[in-house]
């Protein structure tokens, strides 16, 4: 029996941010009545309290180079991380809140700063063991639409569908510009890039869990496609592998 043995069905999207995995992903779970595992929160909630605690910078603000990792073992056993169905679905908003000790994050965690400091802690294969138990409960309560990097290589290996969305380092700059901009925040794109750039080759190039497609997965480039597109690329495959809308 394999770690990931799941009772109901499981559809893992992964690749690197600003691929469009986090739209497509609610769009799944809230069509088929799916629970949404938006595992990168896990890295940047911990990334952010491993900020907070002084266990990724130094004194001057530096970054460290070594990081202690059973000091972020120790932190990462010690959150209480919740993923609480939410009813705000109407307002576009996850369909899940997520709390940590009791308080909500969902807005706290979603900037390029936290997702650096995510970045950082999961190249640790320590941290990523510790967090893996939480993710595969998911799939023991409801059928689940995994967001992620690993998702169809190793937290379950054995999902009934699995996708690879990418799309070119550019195409993501100038998605997240627009977003930036359309939520009046200053938006650099030249900064974006670059710091896409730097994420994308610390998470495709560390040991643990390196993001890249599972051998059956579908990979599908959506650098040149609309939402809607993929959105019906993904469903049409998920029908193809027997998954029922
Ligand atoms: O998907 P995201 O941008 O929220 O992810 C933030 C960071 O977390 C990303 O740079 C890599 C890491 N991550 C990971 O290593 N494994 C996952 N399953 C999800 C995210």
């Amino acid at each position: 029996m394999t770690a990931d043995t799941h009772r109901f069905p499981v559809i893992t999207i992964d690749g690197p941010s600003g691929a469009g995995k986090g739209t497509v992903c609610l769009k799944l779970a809230k069509a088929l009545g799916y629970q949404l595992l938006d595992s990168g929160a896990l890295y940047r909630i911990v990334g952010l309290h491993a900020y907070q605690a002084g266990l990724l910078t130094n004194a001057e603000g530096v970054v460290l180079s070594q990081l202690d990792e059973s000091k972020l073992v120790e932190l990462t056993q010690s959150l209480n991380i919740e993923f609480v169905p939410s009813n705000d679905n109407n307002k576009g908003d996850s369909n899940v809140h997520i709390v940590v000790n009791g308080h909500r994050v969902d807005k706290l965690i979603r900037n390029e700063t936290v997702g650096g400091y995510a970045s950082q802690i999961a190249v640790l294969p320590a941290v990523r063991k510790a967090l893996l138990a939480l993710q595969q409960r998911m799939a023991t309560q409801s059928g689940l639409v995994a967001d992620g990097r690993d998702m169809g290589t190793v937290v379950f290996p054995n999902a009934d569908v699995k996708v690879f969305l990418t799309a070119s380092a550019d195409a993501r700059a100038k998605r997240r510009v627009e977003q930036l901009k359309n939520a009046n925040q200053s938006a650099d794109y030249e900064q974006i890039l670059a710091s896409i750039v730097a994420r994308d080759e610390r998470d495709e190039n560390r040991e643990a869990s390196p993001s890249k497609p599972a051998a059956d997965a579908l990979v599908l480039d959506s650098s040149k496609l609309d939402v809607e597109t993929v959105y019906t690329k993904i469903k049409q495959y998920c029908e193809q592998q027997g998954i029922c809308f």
